[in-house]
């Protein structure tokens, strides 16, 4: 197998069946074995001495897993790629690679909740405190620096109120205090953000969202220089064991093949989707950093390339009224998650700060016809609006 590096993003997930081995497959084989045999005793020590440079065990090097962690390093421009069971597997044990008993971190007040558990109730029985800070203002990240800061942990934008941080600021404040960055790059994707050109140590990413693309697997990876990821391989990946399994990924590089062309159409369709529901009377404010009225539209302008398309608006609409309008909704679908090719919808009776009760809706725009998604949006709203 050979992995085509080049600055365009079509051409690096595209695949090339030039190993005779594969008979000229032009898909990846998936190698469902769990263990890989040898010629001879020698080769077989040889290969040991880097279970990641040659397969020996799936615990280590599979083929079809490698070949999804090459394309992955150069979409994200970095020099080497693990993947891992889930993107939880992949966030936890990124953050273990850079933390030791008594430290301290620092992580944007609005990062995936699942990852703040972790530091707030995992890390914690090692002596590992974690400072929530507002990520929009770099005043605070740099007040809330401890003697003992290791890690600033950001996700830009963050997932439920979309805001974004300052890459090069932060990577600068870390880099000024020998703390390491680690962002979850899940939103935007490679294919519109490359956060390790901004100095960035660790990219985190779910794989289950955009990159399968298709709702139908959970994987996730870390990405970073050959040192960090050798470091990350040989103790949390191989000590933790939550591999990625050859199938899933399989299916993941196939979503890698289309990942361009469907970040467009996603980017094109939730900007229009969101641009319709900001003219809305019952939308307060749309969160969506693609759009003008966004507060931080010029840092995200600055830092990516184009948009993903999972956005949520503020509304003082009763939760009643906007949970009857989910309802009503033929396209839009209830669920979590996202990046597949059904738009989904999910209501939060989440405070929006100074606002008090307001409700946050998160809509995620999947692939469908934005007029169908708009029709689909005013007509069920229609039906709800004076119950
Ligand atoms: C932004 C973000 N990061 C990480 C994760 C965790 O990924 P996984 O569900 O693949 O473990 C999610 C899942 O929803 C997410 O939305």
């Amino acid at each position: 197998m050979t992995t085509r590096t080049s600055r365009s993003d079509f051409t690096t997930v595209s695949y090339d069946p030039i190993d005779t081995r594969h008979h000229g497959s032009i898909a990846v084989p998936v190698y469902q074995s769990s263990l890989f045999a040898h010629e001879t005793y020698a080769q077989f020590e040889e290969a040991f001495e880097d279970l990641f440079l040659t397969p020996v065990y799936s615990r280590g090097r599979n083929p079809t897993v490698a070949f999804l962690e090459e394309k992955l390093a150069v979409l994200e421009s970095g020099e080497a790629a693990r993947c891992f069971a889930s993107g939880m597997a992949a966030i936890t044990a990124a953050i273990m690679s850079c933390v030791n008993q008594g430290d301290h971190v620092l992580c944007v007040s609005q990062a995936y909740g699942p990852t703040r558990e972790f530091f707030t109730s995992y890390l914690t029985r090692f002596g590992i405190e974690t400072t929530y800070v507002d990520g929009t203002s770099m005043e605070a990240l740099r007040q809330a620096v401890l003697p003992n800061t290791a890690l600033l942990y950001l996700e830009s934008p963050t997932t439920m109120r979309f805001e974004v941080q300052d890459l090069s600021a932060c990577t600068e404040l870390a880099r000024s205090i020998g703390a390491r960055t680690i962002i979850d790059n899940t939103w935007a994707t490679p294919i519109f953000q490359k956060p390790l050109a901004f100095g960035v140590d660790l990219v985190v990413h779910s794989l289950t969202k955009y990159v399968s693309g298709h709702s139908d697997c959970v994987g996730g990876a870390v990405i970073g220089s050959k040192e960090l990821i050798n470091r990350l391989s040989t103790s949390e990946y191989m000590l933790f064991g939550g591999i990625m399994a050859p199938q899933i990924a399989a299916l993941l590089i196939r979503g890698l093949r289309s990942l361009p062309l469907r970040m467009q159409r996603h980017q094109e369709t939730g900007l229009q989707v969101a641009a319709h529901l900001e003219r809305q009377p019952h939308v307060i404010r749309v969160n969506h950093p693609g759009l003008p009225s966004h507060p931080q539209h010029e840092l995200a302008k600055r830092q990516m390339s184009g948009y993903g398309s999972l956005f949520s608006f503020v509304t003082d609409e009763p939760i009643a009224r906007l949970k009857a309008w989910s309802d009503r909704l033929h396209y839009f679908k209830i669920g979590v998650s996202w990046g597949g090719f059904e738009s989904l919808i999910v209501v939060n009776e989440i405070p929006d700060g100074e606002a008090g009760d307001r409700r946050i809706v998160r809509l995620y725009v999947g692939l469908e016809d934005p007029a169908d998604l708009i029709a689909d949006l005013d007509e069920a709203w229609a039906r709800v609006r004076d119950l």
